[in-house]
Protein backbone atom coordinates (compact mmCIF):
# COMPACT_ATOMS: atom_id res chain seq x y z
CA UNK A 1 0.00 0.00 0.00
CA UNK A 2 1.80 3.56 -0.89
CA UNK A 3 0.33 6.71 0.52
CA UNK A 4 -2.01 8.76 -1.56
CA UNK A 5 -0.15 11.50 -0.89
CA UNK A 6 -1.93 14.26 -3.05
CA UNK A 7 -4.61 14.00 -1.18
CA UNK A 8 -3.40 15.88 1.45
CA UNK A 9 -5.20 12.77 3.63
CA UNK A 10 -4.04 9.72 5.14
CA UNK A 11 -4.89 7.54 2.83
CA UNK A 12 -3.00 4.73 1.31
CA UNK A 13 -3.90 2.40 -1.95
CA UNK A 14 -2.92 -0.43 -3.56
CA UNK A 15 -2.84 0.32 -7.61
CA UNK A 16 -2.55 -3.89 -8.21
CA UNK A 17 -5.34 -4.50 -6.26
CA UNK A 18 -7.41 -1.35 -5.86
CA UNK A 19 -8.17 -1.66 -2.21
CA UNK A 20 -7.75 1.73 -0.69
CA UNK A 21 -7.57 2.41 3.34
CA UNK A 22 -8.29 5.26 5.26
CA UNK A 23 -6.56 5.07 8.13
CA UNK A 24 -6.81 7.00 11.39
CA UNK A 25 -3.84 8.91 12.85
CA UNK A 26 -2.56 12.28 15.00
CA UNK A 27 -3.98 14.15 12.91
CA UNK A 28 -7.63 12.91 13.03
CA UNK A 29 -9.97 9.89 12.74
CA UNK A 30 -12.29 9.18 9.74
CA UNK A 31 -15.60 9.53 9.73
CA UNK A 32 -17.62 6.81 7.85
CA UNK A 33 -18.12 7.75 4.39
CA UNK A 34 -21.05 6.69 2.37
CA UNK A 35 -19.89 4.34 -0.07
CA UNK A 36 -21.72 3.09 -3.66
CA UNK A 37 -20.05 1.72 -6.99
CA UNK A 38 -20.88 1.81 -10.18
CA UNK A 39 -21.44 -1.51 -12.63
CA UNK A 40 -20.69 -2.40 -15.64
CA UNK A 41 -24.09 -2.88 -16.35
CA UNK A 42 -24.96 0.63 -15.36
CA UNK A 43 -22.48 2.22 -16.76
CA UNK A 44 -23.41 0.22 -20.65
CA UNK A 45 -26.48 2.86 -21.73
CA UNK A 46 -23.56 5.37 -22.39
CA UNK A 47 -20.81 3.08 -23.94
CA UNK A 48 -20.28 3.50 -27.94
CA UNK A 49 -20.50 -0.52 -27.41
CA UNK A 50 -23.03 -1.25 -25.21
CA UNK A 51 -22.60 -4.98 -25.91
CA UNK A 52 -19.14 -5.11 -24.76
CA UNK A 53 -20.12 -5.50 -21.14
CA UNK A 54 -21.23 -9.12 -21.75
CA UNK A 55 -20.43 -11.09 -19.21
CA UNK A 56 -19.15 -8.69 -16.51
CA UNK A 57 -22.42 -6.92 -15.90
CA UNK A 58 -21.95 -7.18 -12.13
CA UNK A 59 -18.12 -6.31 -12.05
CA UNK A 60 -17.53 -2.94 -10.08
CA UNK A 61 -16.02 0.01 -12.45
CA UNK A 62 -15.47 2.10 -9.70
CA UNK A 63 -16.19 3.04 -5.99
CA UNK A 64 -17.77 5.94 -4.88
CA UNK A 65 -17.23 7.35 -1.42
CA UNK A 66 -19.02 10.43 -0.35
CA UNK A 67 -18.91 12.69 2.42
CA UNK A 68 -15.35 11.66 3.30
CA UNK A 69 -13.24 13.49 5.68
CA UNK A 70 -12.13 13.64 9.13
CA UNK A 71 -14.16 13.55 12.48
CA UNK A 72 -14.77 17.00 13.98
CA UNK A 73 -15.05 18.55 10.52
CA UNK A 74 -18.94 17.86 9.95
CA UNK A 75 -19.68 21.68 9.93
CA UNK A 76 -18.27 21.61 6.46
CA UNK A 77 -21.54 19.90 5.58
CA UNK A 78 -23.61 21.07 7.63
CA UNK A 79 -22.71 24.93 8.29
CA UNK A 80 -21.11 25.47 4.80
CA UNK A 81 -23.17 22.55 2.41
CA UNK A 82 -19.58 21.91 1.12
CA UNK A 83 -19.46 17.86 0.75
CA UNK A 84 -15.99 16.18 -0.37
CA UNK A 85 -15.57 12.85 -1.88
CA UNK A 86 -13.32 10.53 -3.17
CA UNK A 87 -13.73 7.92 -6.17
CA UNK A 88 -11.25 5.01 -7.13
CA UNK A 89 -11.25 3.76 -10.79
CA UNK A 90 -10.15 0.42 -11.95
CA UNK A 91 -8.07 0.18 -14.88
CA UNK A 92 -10.07 -1.01 -17.73
CA UNK A 93 -11.34 -0.50 -21.70
CA UNK A 94 -15.26 -0.67 -22.56
CA UNK A 95 -14.46 -2.29 -26.15
CA UNK A 96 -12.20 0.45 -27.87
CA UNK A 97 -13.45 3.02 -25.82
CA UNK A 98 -11.50 3.84 -22.22
CA UNK A 99 -12.51 4.41 -18.98
CA UNK A 100 -14.86 6.79 -17.91
CA UNK A 101 -18.21 7.71 -15.25
CA UNK A 102 -21.55 7.57 -16.40
CA UNK A 103 -21.53 11.31 -17.07
CA UNK A 104 -23.98 13.89 -15.37
CA UNK A 105 -24.95 17.53 -15.51
CA UNK A 106 -25.51 19.49 -12.38
CA UNK A 107 -29.15 20.81 -11.72
CA UNK A 108 -29.57 25.07 -12.10
CA UNK A 109 -28.98 26.98 -8.83
CA UNK A 110 -32.24 28.27 -9.42
CA UNK A 111 -34.66 28.29 -12.45
CA UNK A 112 -33.12 29.39 -15.28
CA UNK A 113 -29.85 30.30 -13.45
CA UNK A 114 -26.63 28.86 -13.55
CA UNK A 115 -25.98 25.22 -12.36
CA UNK A 116 -23.68 24.10 -9.85
CA UNK A 117 -19.84 23.94 -10.37
CA UNK A 118 -17.53 21.59 -8.97
CA UNK A 119 -13.96 20.72 -8.09
CA UNK A 120 -12.21 17.94 -8.89
CA UNK A 121 -8.36 16.93 -7.95
CA UNK A 122 -6.56 13.81 -9.35
CA UNK A 123 -5.00 12.50 -6.20
CA UNK A 124 -3.54 9.84 -8.49
CA UNK A 125 -2.59 9.14 -11.73
CA UNK A 126 -4.44 11.35 -14.60
CA UNK A 127 -7.61 12.45 -15.80
CA UNK A 128 -9.47 13.90 -19.03
CA UNK A 129 -12.58 15.59 -17.50
CA UNK A 130 -14.89 15.93 -21.05
CA UNK A 131 -17.17 18.74 -20.79
CA UNK A 132 -20.45 19.71 -22.21
CA UNK A 133 -23.18 22.39 -22.00
CA UNK A 134 -26.42 21.82 -23.78
CA UNK A 135 -29.84 23.57 -24.38
CA UNK A 136 -31.75 21.13 -21.97
CA UNK A 137 -29.85 18.32 -19.40
CA UNK A 138 -32.53 16.55 -19.76
CA UNK A 139 -33.23 16.25 -24.05
CA UNK A 140 -32.77 13.27 -26.45
CA UNK A 141 -30.24 12.89 -29.06
CA UNK A 142 -32.34 14.32 -31.73
CA UNK A 143 -33.77 17.66 -29.69
CA UNK A 144 -30.60 18.13 -27.42
CA UNK A 145 -28.56 21.18 -28.52
CA UNK A 146 -24.41 20.77 -27.77
CA UNK A 147 -23.12 24.37 -28.03
CA UNK A 148 -19.69 23.50 -26.75
CA UNK A 149 -17.37 20.82 -25.63
CA UNK A 150 -14.00 20.52 -24.12
CA UNK A 151 -11.33 18.22 -23.08
CA UNK A 152 -9.61 19.59 -19.84
CA UNK A 153 -6.41 17.24 -18.78
CA UNK A 154 -5.24 16.96 -15.15
CA UNK A 155 -2.33 15.40 -14.03
CA UNK A 156 -1.83 14.34 -10.64
CA UNK A 157 -1.82 16.91 -7.85
CA UNK A 158 -3.92 19.23 -10.37
CA UNK A 159 -7.28 20.83 -9.88
CA UNK A 160 -10.22 20.62 -12.16
CA UNK A 161 -12.37 23.40 -12.23
CA UNK A 162 -15.82 22.52 -13.63
CA UNK A 163 -17.71 25.56 -14.69
CA UNK A 164 -21.43 26.43 -14.34
CA UNK A 165 -23.74 24.27 -17.01
CA UNK A 166 -20.70 21.99 -18.12
CA UNK A 167 -21.93 18.12 -17.81
CA UNK A 168 -18.79 15.83 -16.93
CA UNK A 169 -17.54 12.65 -17.69
CA UNK A 170 -14.17 11.91 -16.08
CA UNK A 171 -11.97 9.39 -18.51
CA UNK A 172 -9.02 8.06 -17.48
CA UNK A 173 -6.51 8.03 -20.45
CA UNK A 174 -3.22 6.16 -19.01
CA UNK A 175 -4.07 2.51 -19.53
CA UNK A 176 -1.27 1.21 -17.28
CA UNK A 177 -2.50 3.13 -14.15
CA UNK A 178 -5.58 3.35 -11.82
CA UNK A 179 -6.89 6.65 -11.22
CA UNK A 180 -8.03 8.18 -8.16
CA UNK A 181 -10.20 11.93 -8.09
CA UNK A 182 -11.35 13.56 -4.92
CA UNK A 183 -13.80 16.92 -4.83
CA UNK A 184 -15.57 19.58 -3.17
CA UNK A 185 -19.15 20.23 -3.98
CA UNK A 186 -22.27 21.57 -2.55
CA UNK A 187 -24.28 19.18 -0.96
CA UNK A 188 -27.95 20.66 -1.41
CA UNK A 189 -28.20 19.15 -4.73
CA UNK A 190 -28.44 15.43 -7.02
CA UNK A 191 -27.11 14.90 -10.22
CA UNK A 192 -28.55 14.45 -12.84
CA UNK A 193 -27.94 11.40 -15.45
CA UNK A 194 -30.86 11.28 -17.71
CA UNK A 195 -29.71 13.25 -20.34
CA UNK A 196 -26.49 11.64 -20.49
CA UNK A 197 -28.31 8.32 -20.94
CA UNK A 198 -30.70 8.77 -23.58
CA UNK A 199 -27.93 10.10 -25.90
CA UNK A 200 -25.86 7.30 -25.35
CA UNK A 201 -23.08 9.23 -23.45
CA UNK A 202 -21.45 12.60 -24.04
CA UNK A 203 -21.12 14.22 -28.01
CA UNK A 204 -17.32 12.81 -27.99
CA UNK A 205 -16.44 9.26 -27.41
CA UNK A 206 -12.32 9.14 -26.36
CA UNK A 207 -11.36 5.55 -28.31
CA UNK A 208 -8.13 3.72 -27.90
CA UNK A 209 -8.37 3.30 -32.04
CA UNK A 210 -9.22 6.31 -33.42
CA UNK A 211 -9.04 8.63 -30.84
CA UNK A 212 -11.41 11.23 -29.89
CA UNK A 213 -14.58 10.23 -32.28
CA UNK A 214 -18.44 11.89 -32.30
CA UNK A 215 -21.23 10.60 -30.97
CA UNK A 216 -23.48 9.53 -34.19
CA UNK A 217 -26.80 9.88 -31.40
CA UNK A 218 -26.57 13.33 -32.01
CA UNK A 219 -28.42 15.05 -34.59
CA UNK A 220 -27.16 18.07 -34.06
CA UNK A 221 -23.66 19.54 -35.40
CA UNK A 222 -21.00 18.46 -32.76
CA UNK A 223 -19.14 21.51 -31.47
CA UNK A 224 -15.07 20.72 -31.89
CA UNK A 225 -13.34 19.85 -29.27
CA UNK A 226 -11.44 22.40 -27.01
CA UNK A 227 -8.61 21.25 -25.27
CA UNK A 228 -7.07 22.00 -22.22
CA UNK A 229 -4.73 22.36 -19.47
CA UNK A 230 -5.56 22.68 -15.81
CA UNK A 231 -4.02 26.00 -14.41
CA UNK A 232 -3.55 27.36 -10.39
CA UNK A 233 -6.62 29.71 -9.09
CA UNK A 234 -5.15 30.61 -5.69
CA UNK A 235 -7.78 33.14 -5.11
CA UNK A 236 -9.92 30.10 -5.48
CA UNK A 237 -8.14 28.02 -3.00
CA UNK A 238 -6.76 25.91 -5.89
CA UNK A 239 -3.10 25.31 -6.49
CA UNK A 240 -1.39 22.31 -8.08
CA UNK A 241 0.36 19.84 -5.18
CA UNK A 242 -1.66 21.82 -2.62
CA UNK A 243 -4.64 19.13 -1.14
CA UNK A 244 -8.00 19.97 -1.68
CA UNK A 245 -9.47 18.64 1.56
CA UNK A 246 -6.92 21.07 3.06
CA UNK A 247 -7.44 24.01 1.12
CA UNK A 248 -11.09 23.78 2.08
CA UNK A 249 -10.62 22.68 5.71
CA UNK A 250 -8.63 25.82 6.00
CA UNK A 251 -10.80 28.60 4.52
CA UNK A 252 -14.51 27.16 3.23
CA UNK A 253 -15.14 30.96 2.62
CA UNK A 254 -12.86 30.57 -0.22
CA UNK A 255 -15.21 27.79 -1.58
CA UNK A 256 -17.88 29.88 -1.83
CA UNK A 257 -17.71 29.56 -5.70
CA UNK A 258 -19.06 26.43 -5.21
CA UNK A 259 -22.49 27.57 -4.26
CA UNK A 260 -22.41 31.06 -5.82
CA UNK A 261 -20.41 30.86 -9.42
CA UNK A 262 -21.74 33.63 -10.78
CA UNK A 263 -19.50 36.04 -8.71
CA UNK A 264 -16.91 34.55 -9.95
CA UNK A 265 -16.82 33.95 -13.79
CA UNK A 266 -13.81 35.36 -14.43
CA UNK A 267 -11.38 33.40 -12.08
CA UNK A 268 -13.30 30.08 -12.41
CA UNK A 269 -12.64 30.00 -16.61
CA UNK A 270 -8.90 31.26 -15.94
CA UNK A 271 -7.92 27.96 -14.22
CA UNK A 272 -8.64 26.38 -17.73
CA UNK A 273 -6.19 27.22 -19.82
CA UNK A 274 -6.18 26.44 -23.79
CA UNK A 275 -3.84 25.52 -25.78
CA UNK A 276 -4.94 26.73 -28.79
CA UNK A 277 -4.92 30.98 -28.77
CA UNK A 278 -8.84 30.76 -30.68
CA UNK A 279 -10.04 28.94 -27.98
CA UNK A 280 -8.79 31.63 -25.68
CA UNK A 281 -10.57 33.78 -27.58
CA UNK A 282 -13.86 32.36 -27.39
CA UNK A 283 -12.88 31.33 -23.85
CA UNK A 284 -12.85 35.35 -23.05
CA UNK A 285 -16.18 36.10 -24.99
CA UNK A 286 -18.05 33.42 -23.44
CA UNK A 287 -16.57 34.76 -19.81
CA UNK A 288 -18.01 38.26 -21.15
CA UNK A 289 -21.60 36.81 -22.39
CA UNK A 290 -21.74 34.70 -18.66
CA UNK A 291 -20.91 38.34 -17.12
CA UNK A 292 -23.60 40.54 -18.67
CA UNK A 293 -25.76 38.11 -18.77
CA UNK A 294 -25.94 37.69 -14.85
FE1 LIG B 1 -20.47 16.60 -10.92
Amino acid sequence: MQLVQDSGLNIYFDPETLRIAFVDSDAGKFQRPEYSVRTFEALSPILEDPGCVAGEEQEIVYWMYRNLGLQGNEHMVKTHSLRYDLSVFRLHRFGQELMKTSGHYHPAIWQGGPSYPEIYEVAYGTAIFLMQEVDDINAGPDSVDVSSCIALECRQGEKAIMPPNFGHVTINPDPNTPLITTNWVCSDFSSVYGGAEVCQGFAWYRTEDRGWVENPKYACEVPKLRHARCGDVPELGLVAGRGLYESGLANPELFAWLKRPYDFTQLMWQGIEFSDPDDEAWKATYVEQVDNHE
